[in-house]
């Protein structure tokens, strides 16, 4: 089989502040990735991480969920624009909505989150304020391939915090994101480098290396 190594594009979604869109895209440009950044779609008009995407001169959208009478009709519009993009990788970062199981076959396995937990434990909403209150003495992110369960899917990496005594909800999650910062653009490059291979509910990372990382 011939591999083509070139430039591949990422599309991204986000709903708001856009941090770990951020994290990724400097980091491309630091280490001068070869990859494109065909645009980023928010599902608010005020999403925050749009500016910054505007700054970089990087393409954004906005297809707003409020639109669109079903989930099923708001996911077709989104595959539509980020088909036209041509995404080799949909970077999902901090993209708060459910998505339909369509939407999800159809990016399968070049569909990616990043979610504020180290999964399986806590998925869903508020993932610092139940670690505080589950008593966990380590808590953390996790990067993974988005499958048909909300916040599963064979896991790339993920990076863990120490949870501190006095933590409040806030101290909790500025740390968590510090990480995030950290593994979404090594998850992404891995990506990019055609080093992961999913193996039923795992992911290999070729050659291998330390898929945890720690602060
Ligand atoms: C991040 O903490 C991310 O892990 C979380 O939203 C935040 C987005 O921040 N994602 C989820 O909760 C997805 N279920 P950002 O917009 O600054 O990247």
């Amino acid at each position: 089989m011939n591999y083509i190594v070139g430039m591949l594009t990422i599309v991204t979604l986000i709903s708001d502040r856009g941090s770990n869109f951020e994290a990724i895209v400097k980091t491309a440009q630091n280490e001068q990735w070869p990859v494109r950044f065909a645009g980023v779609i928010a599902n608010h008009l005020t999403a925050k991480g749009l500016d910054f995407a505007r700054s970089q001169g990087i393409p954004t959208y906005v297809i707003e969920h409020l639109g669109h009478p079903t989930r099923e009709s708001f996911d077709a519009a989104l595959i539509e624009q980020i088909d036209a993009l041509g995404a080799d990788l949909v970077v999902l970062a901090g993209f708060m909505r459910i998505l339909t199981p369509g939407f999800i076959r159809h990016f399968a396995g070049r569909l990616i989150n990043i979610h504020p937990a180290l999964l399986p434990a806590f998925p869903g909403l508020h993932t610092h304020k139940r670690a505080l209150e589950a008593g966990v003495t380590e808590h953390g992110a996790t990067v993974h391939f988005v499958t048909e369960g909300v916040d599963e899917g064979p896991i790339i990496c993920q990076g863990t915090v120490p949870v501190h005594k006095d933590d409040d909800v806030e101290a909790l999650a500025a740390r968590v994101l510090a990480i995030e910062h950290q593994i979404y653009p090594r998850a992404v490059k891995w990506f990019l480098d055609g080093r992961l291979r999913i193996e039923g509910n795992q992911v290999k990372l070729q050659p291998p290396e330390s898929q945890l990382f720690k602060l």
